[in-house]
């Protein structure tokens, strides 16, 4: 497998104003990436109707396809578009992450602008900017200000991707709720959302036509990886695909609302979302572009150093999915009480964890997912009486632990809208930075979807807020993401997707393939809070019906594999007591300076090598599905010169994800960058390493 090679270039930016073309009419244009092998060419055909398509060293990737809108008002753009007229320019520069997978990005790309005239009643004009870069390309549709038109009112956008061939094809349904579907694996021919997803649906959840989620990834029966999805996804519904199963083709199909005749309505001028296709010859190389980041705009925020802070946490959370406690405080098993949060504050001080969360601290959780009475419930504000927020938020600090506080709004959004910045003044007076909020069930007020432009606005207007009180954001049942954490580098993690929550109460819990299939779809649009770390795999005696369907040494490579800036802790401190494999969990950092994939097949395994942020020691993590797998892996990363002290942790030679999760063996030994580095995992299985520097 290919892996980038690490940047060596300057901090400078390079902008090369290229050919500019304003002849009256023209009907085609095109763009190659920087390195040549991707092209993309846009034309108007005899009827008006706009096509773009790409190639990949000579072969087709998209079969021309036509863009387009339909309004509310009846009238389309598809029709009777004139090119008037084509830009090109070019972009190299590169920028750093306050944190992140690496610390440098390099943005290249070379740029086509092309202006059509003559579109809709409403529009006498618009623009198509391409950018594409040697990783793929994104493009996007810009509406300037035009005299007489306020808004437009989008009933939908017509957005064609006409794929080349029957490909295989990653995906979960389109949802307009919820992203917490397990991944299917299909021709383009055999997605049938509806069918395949009709039941065991989780508690939220909105399917209304045969369309996917992005990220969709793909492979051609040439090989070559393709994946789909947009960046920057703001004040504008997320984008679905509709699929034509026979035709291979996919079309944009906005997610709705029951209150409003449009999909989106955006005040003039506006651009909507990029949408994107990552193009690559191997399964590693998706993982390793920096694709969708790089088609956000840069830092608004400035120096987030002092607040959004990459951590490790612990957390009063998964002895209530294992049902030993409770979130309310009736009942009697209240889990957030004073006394276990100090314990937990203890128990993180001692192993190099810097953050605890705390789930039902405060009062309205007696009838939390009660659809008739969630509206006003939680105030943000009140804890229970056996929890005292101001002593464990004082306690933690003196510990050197920091608070992550909760809001758990049970998708009662005014309500939470109204009390934000009570919650977040409260967070402010007691000197707290982070907070995991979640938004369990159908949305209040009623008729709006987790994922329609109502929603991304207000999880859009929830970062601008925290970050006036210095907060940073772990959502839970978010919008998916876009990049925007590069615009806003306090929208620290998320949710959307399958969580380890799932392995604690769903009936199959998550297959081994599921991780593997996460990393290639899912976590191509950014970092998930999976919740790694549980070594309890067979979760007895809480959930005697329910396992992990994953090995102990598995768990430790998901700390590297699934990247998060913050990542929890997972288990119940008990489980960690006297197990030598704790220690790669104390070690391993959350913030890295680069990042390489060393081998992967979609759903199948993958391997990733990553080094901490400010430091030279370097962290690796592989995972497979339910196969064994026999790596020799090359250390050739490494820089010259330097011997490692290595530690392995891998599953034993009888380690099997349901026969025998648990048994790990621990190897230790000397490594340069000329060893190889041999990795068995079991069925299920995984292997985490860890190599310190010798001085
Ligand atoms: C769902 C979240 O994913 C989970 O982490 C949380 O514990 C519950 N909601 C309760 O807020
Ligand atoms: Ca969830």
């Amino acid at each position: 497998m290919t892996r980038q090679a690490s940047p060596h270039f300057s901090l400078s930016t390079m902008l090369l104003l290229g050919v500019f073309n304003n002849c009256a009419t023209m009907d085609a244009a095109s763009v190659s990436s920087p390195s040549g092998d991707i092209v993309l060419s846009c034309n108007t055909d005899a009827e008006g109707i706009a096509r773009y398509e790409v190639q990949h060293k000579g072969s087709p990737v998209i079969l021309p396809s036509a863009l387009g809108f339909s309004f509310t008002d009846g009238s389309t753009i598809g029709k009777g578009l004139t090119i008037l007229s084509e830009k090109q320019s070019s972009f190299d520069e590169t920028y750093e992450l306050p944190w992140g997978e690496r610390r440098l990005v390099r943005n290249h790309y070379k740029e086509l602008e092309l202006v059509f005239g003559k579109a809709s009643d409403g529009v006498k004009s618009f623009k198509v900017r391409f950018r594409v870069y040697d990783d793929g390309l994104g493009f996007r549709y810009e509406f300037p200000e035009q005299e007489g038109v306020d808004a437009l009112e989008i009933a939908d956008e017509n957005t064609q991707f006409h794929l080349a061939g029957n490909h295989t094809s990653w995906w979960i349904p389109a949802d307009w709720d919820c992203y917490e579907h397990l991944y299917s694996q299909t021709r383009i021919e055999g997605i049938d959302a509806l069918g395949m997803y009709k039941d065991n649906r989780p508690m939220s959840s909105t399917i209304v036509e045969n369309a996917v989620c992005t990220p969709i990834t793909m492979k051609t029966d040439d090989g070559l990886l393709i994946s789909f999805h947009e960046a920057a996804l703001l004040d504008y519904p997320e984008m679905t695909l509709r699929v034509n199963p026979q035709e291979h083709m996919l079309q944009s199909s906005l997610v709705g609302s029951r209150r409003t005749e449009w999909k989106a309505r955006c005040e003039l001028p506006f651009s909507t979302p990029w949408r994107t296709i990552q193009i690559s010859e191997t399964a590693g190389g998706l993982i390793d572009s920096c694709l969708i980041i790089n088609l956000n705009e840069p830092n608004k925020l400035g120096d987030v150093s002092d607040y959004v802070r990459p951590m490790k946490y612990v957390g009063i959370w998964w002895e209530m999915h294992l049902d030993r406690n409770t979130w309310a405080y009736e009942g009697g098993r209240h889990g957030a009480t004073t006394e276990n949060a100090k314990k937990l504050i203890d128990f993180a001080s001692k192993n190099n964890i810097g953050g605890m969360l705390v789930e039902g601290w405060n009062t309205g959780w007696e009838n939390w997912i009660d659809p008739e009475a969630r509206e006003g419930i939680f105030d943000f504000t009140t804890p229970y009486p056996d929890y005292d927020l101001v002593e464990v938020a004082r306690y933690g600090k003196e510990k050197g632990v920091e608070l992550i506080m909760h809001h758990e709004t049970s998708a009662a959004i005014t309500t939470y809208i109204d009390r934000m910045d009570a919650a977040f003044g409260l967070m402010r007076d007691l000197d707290l930075h982070c907070v995991k909020t979640g938004h369990v069930g159908d949305i209040i007020p009623v008729g709006e979807y987790h994922h329609g432009q109502w929603m991304v606005n207000f999880y859009q207007s929830v970062y601008e807020k925290a970050a006036e009180y210095r907060i940073a954001i772990n959502a839970h049942e978010p919008i998916k993401p876009t990049g925007i954490r590069r615009t806003y580098p306090n929208a620290i993690s998320r949710e959307g997707a399958r969580g380890q929550e799932y392995n604690a109460w769903s009936p199959g819990s998550n297959p081994p393939d599921h991780v593997p299939n996460l990393v290639f779809t899912r976590l191509l649009a950014g970092p998930m809070d999976y919740t790694p770390g549980v070594f309890n795999i067979k979760l007895k005696p809480y959930r005697p019906d329910n396992q992990l369907n994953s090995t102990l040494a598995k768990e430790l490579a998901l700390y590297v594999v699934l990247y998060s800036p913050i990542q929890m802790v997972a288990d119940l401190p008990e489980y960690y007591e006297g197990e030598p494999a704790f220690q790669f969990i104390r070690d391993v950092p959350c913030d890295w300076e680069e990042s390489h994939t060393l081998n992967g097949e979609v759903g199948q395994y993958v391997t990733i090598a990553r080094r901490e942020r400010g430091g030279d020691a370097w962290f690796i993590g592989s995972v497979s599905d339910e196969k064994p797998r026999h790596f020799e892996l090359k250390l050739d990363f490494l820089p010259e010169g330097k011997s490692y002290r290595m530690a392995k942790y891998a599953d034993a030679e009888d380690a099997h994800w349901d026969k025998n999760p648990c048994a790990y063996t621990i190897t230790r030994s000397v490594v340069t960058r000329d060893s190889v580095l041999t990795l068995d995992l079991a069925p299920g299985g995984g292997a985490a390493v860890a190599l310190v520097p010798i001085d």
